[in-house]
């Protein structure tokens, strides 16, 4: 396994790489590697020749009230658990080698990003969708894989891969979950034991919406409302939102039918979760 800091070696050596015929799958990450990561590098290893690993905290994803400094790291720990899972190459940038103070270029996708993460973390994909865009331009992928873990970024992507002519193909991987069915995430660090226990309920709201849908129900709000009653009860939650949206452009559903997303975000403390849920109706 290589390791690149600086854009122009890992781009030569992918370069000749393609040039000799080897396919590059790529996983984008902010690291503190667990395995909803890993199962994205375990499919990237077994759909591609080269697998190419980034981690980059990118500053400008977060807003200035969030988590960027205290965003949990740890490359020793992240580089070992790519070298076990088979990764060739991990692109590790400064901020720096990947901001430099005279950009003036921003990558925004409309529509699909004033919804849901959207409306609560305002610039947010604006920072995901140039960071994305550059390391495509860096990696050259074949093939990139995305958790369904975060739905909307998913869509997003694929809306931008469409709108400025990628030329390649956007994978997704299914949630990876804990035992108890916490939705596996490097802000699970954040949570104390209580606070691990009440992060439950995200898990659990989904489950019941499940259930309600399933056994008959069809009235989004009225889903919604019992999603919302469950996670009041739980005393260390608070509601962001809790959306019932159609998979493919997030509109909001009244009458729940066809592919729909339920997506939640919810505060667990100071520490801000989310998880969803894909049903066909
Ligand atoms: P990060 O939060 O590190 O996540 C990297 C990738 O891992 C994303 O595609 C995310 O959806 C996926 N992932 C996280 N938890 C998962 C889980 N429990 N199951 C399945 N996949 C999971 O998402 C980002 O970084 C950044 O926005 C990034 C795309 C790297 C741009 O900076």
């Amino acid at each position: 396994m290589q390791v690149f800091k600086k854009i122009s070696p890992l781009r030569a050596k992918i370069k000749k790489e393609k040039k000799s015929g080897q396919e590059i799958g790529f996983v984008p990450t902010m690291g503190y590697l667990h395995q909803g990561h890993l199962a994205l590098l375990e499919q990237a290893r077994e759909e591609n020749d080269i697998v190419v690993l980034s981690i980059f905290v990118n500053p400008t994803q977060f807003g200035p009230d969030e988590d960027l400094e205290e965003y949990p790291r740890d490359i020793e720990r992240d580089l070992k658990l790519a070298e076990k899972v088979g990764c060739d190459l991990v692109f590790i940038p400064e901020a720096d080698e990947i901001y430099s103070p005279q950009a003036a270029t921003k990558v925004i996708v409309e529509g699909l990003t004033n919804k849901l993460c959207g409306a609560s973390r305002d610039g947010h994909f604006a920072g995901v969708c140039t960071i994305v865009t550059k390391l495509f331009n860096i990696t050259l992928p074949n093939r990139a894989y995305f958790g369904q873990k975060d739905a909307q970024q998913v869509l997003v992507i694929k809306r931008l891969v469409k709108d400025l002519n990628f030329d390649l193909e956007i994978k997704t991987v299914n949630i990876v979950r804990e035992a108890d069915g916490l939705a596996v995430s490097s802000r699970n660090k954040y949570l104390n034991s209580k606070e691990r226990k009440a992060g439950l309920v995200l898990f659990d709201s989904l489950n019941l919406a499940k259930k309600l849908i399933t056994t008959g129900a069809r009235d989004a709000e009225f889903v919604k409302e019992k999603i919302k009653e469950k996670i009041a009860n739980e005393p260390l939650a608070k509601i962001d939102y809790v959306e019932i949206v159609t998979q493919n452009s997030l509109e909001t559903v009244e009458k729940i039918s066809g592919k729909i997303l339920i997506a939640l975000a919810v505060y667990i403390g100071e520490t801000r979760l989310i998880d969803n849920l894909m049903m066909e109706v």
